[in-house]
C-alpha cells in the first residue's frame, strides 16, 4: 500500500509538474533554433556562430532551422506554438519588436508568446549597391535615387525585417519612396545584388562586410554614429548627409512560453560562455559587430528591452501608417 501511494504522488507530481524533472536533467538531446530568416544571411550567420559554442558547453548539438518568410513572423510563429521544453528556440531580432505593430493579425501575442533568454549582439548597417551601380558616394547615390526613383529596385527581407526598417528610414531620409523587392532574407537578396538583379540594399555588416571588402558590392555608407574599424573607408550616414539613417539592430535568443525558468536561466548561462567564446568575439569583430555584455545576455535585460523597443517602435511606425496587412 505504502508503495503504492508513492508510486501515486510521483505520478501526480510528474502531471502537476510535468518539466521540473526535465529541467534538472536538461539538455538530455538536440536542441533546434529556428532563424526566422533564409539560410546565408545576417541572423543565419550570427546564430550559427553562437549555437556552436553553446553546444560546446551544453554537451548537446544546437542545431539551425531557417523558417524565412512574412518579415521573421512566420518563425517566431512556429516557435510561439512549439512545447515549451527548451528543445525549441527561436534567435530573431528588431524585427520581433517593430512587427508587433506592423502586422495588427500576428499569429502570436509577441509579449506574452514567449520567454526570454538574452541579447546576443546589435549590430550596424550599411546602405550597398550593385557594384556597377553608377553612383559613387552617397549624395551621388541619393541624386540617382531621386531621377530613376520608378526603377531602381531597393531588396528587403519581408515588411518588418532590419532591411526594410533600414530602407524605409533611406527612403524617408530623401522623401522619396522607391520600389521595394522583398526576399525570405538577405542571404538571397544579396545573391541576387551580386548578380546585378536588384540595384540597392541596406544590410547589416554580418552580411555586407565580407562582399564589400572583396569589392563585389559597393559600400555608400555605415548607419551607426562612427566609422567601423572593419570598414575604416566606409563614410557614416551623417558624413554622407543622411543623419537620419541610423540604426543597429539587436539579436536576442527566446524560448516558447511555459519553458521552465531553470532551463531558460541554463541557456541563459550557455549564451553567456558563447558571448566570451574567442571564435565568437573574433568572427563577430571580422563581421563589424560585437558580442552583447555578459549583463544584457539576461532575461530580465532581454524582457526590458523587447518592452522598450515596441513602445519606442509603435508610435513611429503608427505615424507613418505603414502596416503590413
Ligand atoms: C536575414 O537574416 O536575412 C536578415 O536579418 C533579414 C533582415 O532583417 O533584413
Amino acid at each position: 500500500m505504502r508503495k503504492f501511494v508513492a508510486a501515486l504522488a510521483a505520478a501526480a507530481a510528474a502531471t502537476l509538474y510535468p518539466f521540473a524533472a526535465g529541467a534538472q536533467t536538461y539538455p538530455e538531446r538536440t536542441i533546434t533554433v529556428v532563424v526566422p530568416f533564409a539560410a546565408g544571411g545576417p541572423t543565419d550567420t550570427v546564430t550559427r556562430l553562437v549555437a556552436e559554442a553553446m553546444s560546446k558547453d551544453l554537451g548537446q548539438q544546437v542545431i539551425v532551422e531557417n523558417v524565412g518568410g512574412a518579415g521573421g513572423t512566420l518563425g517566431a510563429g512556429r516557435v510561439a506554438k512549439a512545447e515549451p521544453d527548451g528543445y525549441t528556440l527561436l534567435l530573431h531580432h528588431i524585427g520581433m519588436a517593430t512587427s508587433a505593430t506592423l502586422y495588427r493579425k500576428l499569429a502570436y501575442d509577441t509579449l506574452n508568446a514567449f520567454e526570454y533568454v538574452g541579447l546576443v549582439t546589435e549590430v550596424p548597417m550599411t546602405i550597398v549597391g550593385r557594384k556597377d551601380l553608377e553612383p559613387t558616394d552617397l549624395k551621388g547615390l541619393v541624386e540617382y535615387a531621386k531621377a530613376n526613383k520608378d526603377s531602381i529596385t531597393v531588396a528587403n527581407a519581408g515588411i518588418g525585417a532590419a532591411s526594410h526598417l533600414c530602407g524605409m528610414l533611406f527612403m524617408s531620409g530623401i522623401k522619396t519612396p522607391l520600389v521595394t523587392v522583398p526576399y525570405k532574407g538577405t542571404g538571397p537578396a544579396m545573391t541576387d545584388l551580386l548578380g546585378g538583379q536588384v540595384d540597392i540594399m541596406c544590410d547589416q555588416t554580418t552580411n555586407t562586410t565580407k562582399q564589400i571588402k572583396g569589392g563585389t558590392i559597393k559600400a555608400y555608407a555605415v548607419t551607426s554614429p562612427e566609422r567601423l574599424d572593419v570598414l575604416p573607408d566606409v563614410p557614416t550616414t551623417t558624413e554622407g548627409g543622411l543623419p537620419e539613417v541610423q540604426v543597429g539592430i539587436w539579436h536576442a535568443i527566446y524560448a516558447p512560453k511555459g519553458t521552465p525558468a531553470e532551463i531558460t536561466e541554463r541557456l541563459s548561462k550557455s549564451l553567456q560562455v558563447a558571448l566570451k567564446d574567442q571564435n565568437v568575439a573574433a568572427r563577430f569583430a571580422e563581421l563589424g559587430t560585437k558580442p552583447s555584455p555578459e549583463a544584457d545576455a539576461t532575461p530580465a535585460a532581454l524582457k526590458a528591452k523587447l518592452e522598450g523597443e515596441i513602445g519606442r517602435w509603435k508610435p513611429i511606425i503608427e505615424a507613418a501608417g505603414q502596416y503590413a496587412d
